[in-house]
């Protein structure tokens, strides 16, 4: 599939649809060597329609080659977001079928698919739908694990402000387990979208972690990710933290419905949507709309704050960042230590206002501040997020930059901090200053200490 490059906002390292609308990444796996993203599409319009699963693989997770459609609506439905696993029999995918009621309200239920071993044909089951609906308006995105300690499969899908387990022995039939959310973490008007569960060693031994995206009331408005770090025992999830103790998998406005690839023995990888449902569909780029985010390798770890998961680029990506590298597309890292810089404001694409500001406080505080302004009149676009960490006063805090044509994901201490933010600049291409604040209490005139586009 050729692809226009000249667009202005295409990025050179993100995975973007030839043409056509993109939202959530779907049924990620890995496979001989591939990966393998699908994702929600319409390949006939830039704006959401009749949901397809899209298809494109990577052997490095840079370089990716879409693939003709995967899956397509049929007398069920549209395709709705699910999950991919390697059964004893071949891959399947998990997806939902969604259609209207006589009434105009949603209707949806799960279904399956079964690909060939060349993963280039996908049948749908002839039994589908595989889980019937038990009443719900919000029922849907099937995200289908093994689970290695029961010997079953277990399917987590969205039940609202929910999400509900369910296990099979043979994928095909399906028994309610339990329900995991009232009262935990993130509500307000949001939906909850997209669940996620993986298992992730943590100092001597192994913990959960459930990913649920919320599609309101997210840290800068609009949708956003949560997670919960805790134990899942295959009939139930239990939270370490405090109920109302809410984590951001990102703090910025882009960075929805993250999946993350089926690979028993491989790295956690995970890759998310990049943009919001508040300005999704206006977005101002042409042939396509919407990008994946870059793929992040997911950790668990213990910070000041507690215990919280790292992310990082893999390697393949930050070297193709340095090597392919252009006005517009690099990334920048550095640290901000005790003898250097402490306090440092960063501007993006040639702009006077700064995107964001770093400060470490005294006592181990660090102040992070993302700024964003109005934009092509995207609703709601503008905004100004500050969240504060604790990082050990003596020890330097990492920050790293990716830029890649107006997306801009930002990882900070060792990745426990990320944000993600579109931006649709005037001049994209333009150069990056990094502003020194001397650490004085009476305001001083700044000085910038770089500038360029350059790979830290
Ligand atoms: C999340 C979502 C999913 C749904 C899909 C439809 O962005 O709303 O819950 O399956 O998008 O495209």
């Amino acid at each position: 599939m050729t692809i226009d490059m000249q667009e202005t906002y295409r990025p050179k390292l993100h995975f973007t649809p030839a043409k056509g609308w993109m939202n959530d990444p779907n049924g990620l796996i890995r496979k001989d060597g591939l990966w393998h993203l699908f994702f929600q599409h319409d390949p006939d319009s830039i704006t959401h329609g009749p949901m397809h699963w899209g298809h494109a693989v990577s052997r490095d997770l840079v370089d990716w080659e879409q693939r003709p459609v995967a899956l397509r609506p049929d007398t069920l439905g549209t395709c709705f977001s699910g999950s991919a696993v390697q059964g004893p029999d071949g891959v399947r995918l998990f997806y939902t079928a969604h259609s209207l009621t006589k009434e105009g309200r949603d209707f949806q239920v799960q279904c399956m698919a079964r690909a060939d071993d060349a993963m280039s044909v996908f049948r749908t089951d002839p039994g589908n739908p595989i889980l019937c609906n038990p009443g719900r308006e919000v029922f849907r995105d099937p995200k289908v694990i093994w689970h290695e300690g029961t010997a079953r499969w277990v399917m987590l899908l969205t039940e609202g402000q929910s999400i509900a387990f369910y296990a099979s022995d043979d994928m095909t039939r399906w028994e309610y387990l339990t329900s995991f959310g009232t009262c935990h973490g993130q509500h307000g008007r949001g939906v909850w979208e997209c669940p996620d569960l993986l298992e992730l060693p943590f100092e001597d031994g192994m913990k959960w972690v459930l990913i649920v995206s919320i599609s309101e009331d997210a840290p800068g408005g609009g949708s956003g990710t949560q997670y919960f770090v805790g134990q899942f025992d295959g009939r139930r999830f239990t939270n370490d933290h405090a109920p109302d103790q809410v984590l951001w998998l990102d703090m910025g406005r882009d960075f929805y419905a993250p999946q993350s690839f089926f690979d028993p023995g491989g790295a956690p990888v995970l890759m998310a949507w990049a943009s919001n449902w508040s300005y999704a569909r206006q977005t101002p780029t042409r042939a396509f709309r919407g990008a994946a985010s870059l793929p992040r390798e997911l950790s668990l770890t213990r910070t000041p704050d507690g215990v919280r998961l790292a992310q990082k680029v893999p390697e393949t990506v930050t070297r193709a960042f340095a090597l392919r590298r252009d006005r517009g597309t690099f990334c920048h890292r550095f640290v901000l230590d005790r003898n250097g810089a402490r306090d440092v404001s960063i501007a993006l694409f040639g702009e006077a206002a700064p995107h964001y500001r770093l400060t470490r406080l005294p006592g181990g505080c660090v102040r992070v501040t993302a700024t964003r302004a109005e934009g092509h009149d995207l609703p709601g676009f503008a905004h100004e997020v500050t969240t504060e960490l604790l990082w050990p006063e003596d020890q330097p805090l990492s920050v790293e930059l990716y830029v890649d044509r107006g997306m801009v994901e930002l990882l900070l201490a060792d990745g426990t901090v990320s944000l993600t933010n579109l931006h649709f600049p005037a001049m994209p291409e333009g150069p990056l200053t990094l502003t020194h604040h001397p650490h004085t209490r009476t305001p001083g005139a700044p000085h910038p200490i770089a500038k360029g586009g350059q790979n830290g």
